[in-house]
């Protein structure tokens, strides 16, 4: 267990923190494994880099989706073999696949041909798997144009890559993340499927497919304060039958992976926050409006409060007379607000400063987003703990 670190002179206070719950996260593992059994689990270590979290994971059995060197490095520490690991970034340069390659990692995501030949020379006859592109909506953050490339484009990629000497293992996915729909990934599995007959036409026969990240978080309200409620076991299922139907139609059996990140940690991190001040103020089209200032917020944990709201658990004021108050971060920018600062949510009339709230489901891209010192704001001391703090 990390201590929380001294944190100077800062407008934090001293007990905010971000509390993982280990035990939660290994359950959550363990679940994900009962689900989807035979599937490789490849923790998307982006999304909690945290050295106690990361050794948990990797002694249940856990692999890790690393995106850069300085993560797989992160990940070995952890305790990770180096065949558990692959570089799932498509965008990295010479040096990084290099110093990849002398790490250890043999297995490298790609989509482009470029990046297929630099692969070649500086990680010669490492393993590589195609991303393909997908269309991402029906997730709050779609991941697409960025990342992946057309069926055609991958035929074309994983040719070169055998051209060149690599091994064209594989093919990947990521549907968006905090996926809310099954089927985003029933299109996923179709356009595997038609990538897999164009591949073995080229007689290309990989050896697995990586279904990705994108599975949701069970805890997070919208914008408007209502529970997001994903239909994770209609996921679950589309999953367990899209690999059915794929492993069926491939010429030569398929190993499948999956790269969850968000899944696995948001629901067991809670920030232990303090109320900053709870004000009420005419807004610029005339109307009073309450808003409520925390000392957490998109700077430091809250980096996603744009797209979601966190459950706020304000614990001795259960029961109290609740006013609608829009909730906001601590900093001077005024994108640090939840909803865009739009959408009201009930919260206890009484709130003064200094009392604490829990921001629960606030695990995932917490830590991994938080500026150095914003208003002089640091980043949250992570504590890792088994069993309560995790929860509120
Ligand atoms: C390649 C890759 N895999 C997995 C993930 C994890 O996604 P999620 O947290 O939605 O599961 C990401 C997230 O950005 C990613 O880029």
């Amino acid at each position: 267990m990390s201590a929380p670190k001294e944190p100077g002179r800062t407008r934090t206070s001293t007990t905010d923190r971000l509390c993982y719950d280990l035990t939660g996260i290994e359950r959550q593992y363990d679940i994900l494994l009962q689900e989807l059994p035979g599937t490789r689990v490849r923790f998307a270590l982006k999304a909690c880099p945290v050295d106690e979290v990361l050794h948990a994971l990797a002694a249940a059995g856990a692999g890790f989706d690393a995106a850069s060197p300085a993560e797989i490095e992160q990940a070995l520490r952890a305790g990770a073999r180096p065949d558990h690991i692959h570089y799932g970034n498509t965008v990295k340069s010479d040096q990084d696949i290099a110093e990849a390659h002398r790490l250890g990692v043999r297995t490298f995501a790609t989509d482009s041909v470029e990046d297929v030949t630099a692969i070649a020379a500086h990680a010669p006859r490492a393993r590589v798997f195609c991303r393909l592109t997908t269309s991402g909506e029906g997730a709050l953050w779609g991941l697409n144009r960025k990342f992946g490339c057309a069926p055609e484009d991958a035929v074309r990629v994983l040719a070169t890559a055998r051209d060149a000497g690599l091994v064209p293992a594989g093919l990947s996915v990521h549907v968006g993340s905090q996926q809310m729909t099954g089927e985003a990934w029933q299109q996923a599995v179709d356009t595997l499927a038609g990538t897999l007959v164009a591949l073995a036409g080229r007689g290309i026969v990989p050896d697995h497919v990586n279904l990705g990240g994108g599975l949701p978080a069970l805890g997070y309200l919208d914008r408007r304060g209502t529970p997001l409620d994903p239909p994770l076991d209609k996921i679950f299922t589309v999953l367990r039958e899209g690999m059915e139907h794929l492993d069926a139609l491939a010429a030569a059996p398929l190993d499948f992976v999956v790269e969850p990140g968000r899944h696995l940690v948001a629901d067991h991190g809670v920030i232990h926050a303090r109320v900053v001040r709870l004000t009420e103020r005419t807004q610029p089209d005339g109307g009073r409006a309450r808003w409520l200032y925390l000392s957490v917020g998109k700077f430091n944990g809250l980096y996603e409060m744009d797209q979601v709201t966190h459950p706020l658990v304000f614990p001795g004021r259960e029961g109290e007379e609740l006013v609608p108050a829009i909730v906001a971060g601590p900093t001077c920018d005024s994108d640090d607000a939840y909803g865009a600062g739009r959408y009201p949510v009930l919260v206890p009339a009484s709130l003064a400063s200094g009392d604490p709230v829990r921001v629960l489901s606030a695990g995932a891209y917490a830590g991994s987003y938080m500026t150095q010192g914003f208003n002089g704001i640091r980043p949250l001391p992570t504590v890792c703990t088994r069993g309560q703090e995790g929860h509120h």
